[in-house]
């Protein structure tokens, strides 16, 4: 590996959108950490697009495990002593869909935040030195169009009626940790921003009409951001999407 060769790590990246943000990135000529929950898994990911002649390899971190996650960093800062990219990609989607706003149970919303939101939170905090250590350290956020308050309060939008509370509202703050992030590293050069991946066809969202090769610009192009680009967004395939 050269020296300015970047360095990213990309959760929840075994498979659907993930795993192909870690192909892109590496096709770019990153150095990616695809990091999954389970090792054998990730381990298994990583080979395949190792084979191909990627610079891929795998890490083990589950989002919802506090000493996962300090394993992880402590593994990345004894290898390469700092991040240049973070993509907090690792994501779950468990509400009925046969129920009400109201009728969704605690325990969704409780195991939705756990991941969505404050797996994301546990993770950048644990990468954060790390990425201070990168001379262009950028964050990306796997966010959803679903977690617009702006689209979900207009009877015009395509998303008004998907009204799933746990996932919606978990997306929703995972965008308020975006800008909050966004200010406190507003004078370093990390930048960090909210993408929406678009509807894609993965095990999450079998209706997707995105392919998954669509899905993971988003990540991958505010991955690669230059020192012009936005922090504190939250785009779309280059669109910024409301709030
Ligand atoms: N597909 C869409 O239309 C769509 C739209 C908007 C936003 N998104 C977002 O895009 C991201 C990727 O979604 P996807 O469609 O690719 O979903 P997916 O195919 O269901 O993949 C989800 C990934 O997250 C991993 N994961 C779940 N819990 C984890 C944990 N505790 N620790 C680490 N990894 C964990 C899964 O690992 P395992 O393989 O171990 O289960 C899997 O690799 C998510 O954040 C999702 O909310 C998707």
């Amino acid at each position: 590996m050269s020296n300015n060769q970047k360095i990213a790590l990309v959760t929840g990246a075994t498979r659907g959108i993930g795993l192909e943000t870690v192909r892109q990135l590496a096709s770019a000529g990153v150095q990616v950490l695809l990091a999954g929950r389970d090792a054998n898994k990730a381990a298994v990911a990583a080979q395949q697009l190792s084979g191909q002649g990627l610079p891929v390899e795998s890490i083990a971190l589950d989002v919802t495990s506090a000493a996962s996650i300090a394993a992880a960093a402590d593994e990345v800062a004894k290898k390469y002593g700092r991040l240049d990219i973070l993509i907090n990609n690792a994501g779950v989607f468990i509400d009925d869909f046969a129920k009400a706003p109201s009728e969704q149970s605690l325990e969704t919303w409780r195991d939705t935040f756990d991941t969505n939101l404050f797996g994301v939170v546990a993770t950048t905090q644990a990468f954060l030195p790390l990425l201070r250590e990168s001379q262009a350290g950028r964050i990306v956020n796997v966010s959803s169009g679903l977690g617009s308050l702006t689209l979900h309060s207009d009877p015009a939008s395509e998303i008004y009626d998907i009204k799933v509370p746990a996932y919606n509202i978990s997306k929703t703050a995972l965008n308020g940790w975006t800008v909050h992030l966004a200010y406190e590293l507003r004078a370093t050069p990390i930048k960090v921003n909210a993408i929406h991946p678009g509807s894609v066809k993965t095990d999450m969202n079998s209706s997707g009409e995105l392919d998954i090769v669509t899905g993971a610009k988003s990540s991958v192009e505010m991955a690669l951001l230059d020192d012009a680009g936005p922090s504190g967004s939250f785009v779309h395939l280059g669109e910024v999407l409301p709030w």
